[in-house]
């Protein structure tokens, strides 16, 4: 195509003898800028066309395409949106302050805690997702006055990672930050030489207090050691101050990786600040196994719809795939080109540094080129750290996660190309600890975005991004109190203190009121990532008959006939 373009410029210039020279340079210095622009600006088609040859899809007029979607190395016009780029916000602090006990949870913990009372959790899914699960075991276990015993990892998911607790966390530490709240210890005790054998059950989803004692308390005290199985998400949303800071105090405060862990995390944290002073860590879920679950299509062709039709074939009870819906409805994670698209629409230039924390990446590097070209400063734990150091985690997907989870946690900018529990766990500890940013993309609304991008001016393209980005960044007041999953909306422990309150009020206005989501995805109650365990809520228990609000029902008896269904997106 190059060289018909040049062609066609000699036959309309060739008159010009004496100029033939002059413009044959000129042409060549346009010609290197064109090939350069098209690199870094690559031709942002359609997401459907991602993978389709270059060279295919600059054919048909790529010199209009470029000229009028160019991607600035950085864009000005941020400045005026008032957008947020890296640390300090402008919104007033806030304090965290779930480290204090509250009062009712003053009560010593020896009082409280009933002789013969065991309460054993086997959690579920990948690392973040059995974070929640451990979390809410320490609630559960102080709701029901039981002994908690350090709970159980999952080691048969999706994520297969054989690590028990001591593993990942500091078991010792966990115990003792949490020894005024909860009796924790690491093993059954024995009686006559044996373990007691735990009496199996499992509580549904979103359990709250009084949940827990029709359900769970009658077992205890008639069998005193309860497993309580598959254990993540099962405490609801809403329950009592004191016990939501509990919630925080063991999210944020008693869970601690392991040293080894911690120090390897560190020394990635540190190599990023050396390269840079800030740096974005995304969090990108691209995995072979997670597009084809979650039914969507990235335009790659028949190709693309054998290679994933043949892994969706794996769950049998998934339905027929519907992948505009799925877009439409904003469960479809992003690609790596739109997440780099929509960070330079956001106004990150292209000289800013990025850590990217993924696994396998569907199709590598054919799909990884475009973001890279929009940010050539690209690092992963694979580039920054040698194999020798990884070695004592490589084998152990919830290690290497934990170290990507610290490098995510300390980022400047957090952002994710997907909605789920990394994500989510995430979003909410970094608005615990100071509202750092976290930019998760609307992905209902960008996704008309991205399919006009080529009827559309950069300048008219990266405004609506700004625009429909707006709540989805990690402000301060994104989310009303009480409001979304508790471990993605922490608000019962932050409070503002009250010179930061005045402050704000004296401050304009970000955007004419208080609460600036009125978008409907950050509304839902519901977790908006397709998580099929998700809809074994109550309402779905209820529907099928098996919940009815006052039965008691052995949820052992109703076991998954797709175990790994469950697991698949539960990062
Ligand atoms: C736990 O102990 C407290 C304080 O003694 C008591 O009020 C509460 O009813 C007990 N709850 C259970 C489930 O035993
Ligand atoms: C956890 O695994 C380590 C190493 O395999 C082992 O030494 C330790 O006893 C295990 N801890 C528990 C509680 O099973
Ligand atoms: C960032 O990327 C640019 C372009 O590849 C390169 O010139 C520059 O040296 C990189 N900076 C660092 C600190 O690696
Ligand atoms: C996308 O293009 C269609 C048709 O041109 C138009 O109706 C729609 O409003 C556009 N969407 C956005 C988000 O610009
Ligand atoms: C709930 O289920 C139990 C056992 O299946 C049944 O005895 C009871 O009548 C049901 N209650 C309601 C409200 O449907």
């Amino acid at each position: 195509m190059a060289s018909q373009r040049r062609r066609h410029h000699h036959y309309h210039h060739h008159r010009f003898h004496y100029l033939v020279p002059v413009i044959s340079a000129i042409f060549a210095a346009l010609l290197i800028l064109f090939c350069l622009l098209s690199f870094f600006a690559p031709s942002p088609v359609d997401p459907g066309h991602l993978r389709r040859p270059r060279h295919q899809s600059e054919t048909v007029d790529a010199t209009t395409r470029v000229s009028v979607f160019r991607v600035p190395v950085r864009d000005s016009a941020v400045a005026a949106d008032r957008i947020v780029m890296f640390g300090a916000r402008e919104m007033p602090n806030s304090i965290t302050d779930a480290v204090k006990p509250a009062r009712s949870l003053q009560v010593q913990v020896e009082d409280i805690t009933q002789p013969n009372r065991y309460l054993v959790i086997a959690t579920s899914g990948g690392l973040n997702q059995q974070r929640t699960g451990i979390t809410d075991a320490v609630v559960a276990a102080r709701i029901l006055n039981a002994t908690l015993v350090i709970p159980k990892l999952d080691q048969k998911s999706f994520w297969k990672d054989a690590s028990n607790f001591s593993e990942i966390f500091d078991a010792d530490w966990f115990i003792s930050v949490l020894s005024k709240d909860v009796k924790i210890i690491k093993q059954l005790p024995r009686k006559g030489g044996k373990t007691v054998a735990a009496y199996h059950m499992r509580v549904p989803r979103k359990c709250n207090e009084r949940c827990y004692q029709i359900r769970v308390l009658p077992n205890l005290l008639k069998r005193h050691v309860v497993q309580l199985s598959k254990f993540d998400y099962r405490l609801s949303n809403k329950l009592d101050t004191d016990l939501q800071k509990l919630r925080c105090r063991v999210n944020y405060h008693a869970l601690r990786f392991t040293d080894p862990i911690r120090e390897m995390g560190e020394k990635l944290v540190n190599r990023m600040r050396l390269r840079s002073k800030h740096y974005i860590a995304l969090h990108l879920r691209f995995e072979p196994d997670m597009l084809a679950f979650s039914g969507c299509y990235y335009g790659g062709g028949d190709k693309e719809r054998k290679e994933l039709g043949a892994i969706r074939k794996r769950w049998k009870t998934l339905h027929i795939s519907n992948p505009d819906k799925e877009r439409r409805h904003g469960k479809c994670p992003l690609t790596p080109q739109e997440v780099g698209l929509m960070l330079r629409a956001l106004g990150y230039g292209s000289d800013v540094h990025i850590y990217v924390a993924s696994g396998e990446v569907y199709r590598g590097e054919e799909t990884l080129a475009p973001l890279k070209a929009l940010f050539p400063n690209f690092s992963s734990k694979e580039t920054i750290a040698t194999k020798e150091e990884l070695e004592p985690f490589s084998s152990f997907s919830s290690r290497m996660a934990a170290l990507d989870f610290i490098v995510c946690d300390e980022s400047d900018v957090f952002v994710t190309n997907n909605n789920g529990n990394m994500a989510r766990i995430l979003a909410g500890r970094r608005k615990y600890f100071g509202h750092k940013p976290t930019i998760r993309p609307n992905a209902k609304k960008l996704y008309r975005l991205f399919l006009n991008q080529t009827t559309m001016t950069w300048e008219a393209f990266a405004s609506k991004v700004r625009t429909y980005q707006r709540g989805f960044m990690g402000e301060p007041n994104e989310v009303r109190p009480g409001r979304g999953e508790f471990h993605e909306n922490p608000s019962a422990c932050i409070c503002e203190d009250s010179e930061a309150k005045k402050k704000k009020e004296s401050l304009p206005r970000k955007y004419g009121k208080d609460v600036i989501v009125s978008d409907d995805q950050n509304d839902d109650d519901e977790p908006e990532w397709p998580d099929p365990d998700d809809e074994e809520d109550q309402k779905g228990l209820q529907e099928r008959g098996i919940y009815n609000g006052t039965s008691l029902v052995d949820y052992d008896s109703i076991t998954s006939e797709e175990p790994e269904l469950e697991e698949m997106l539960s990062d």
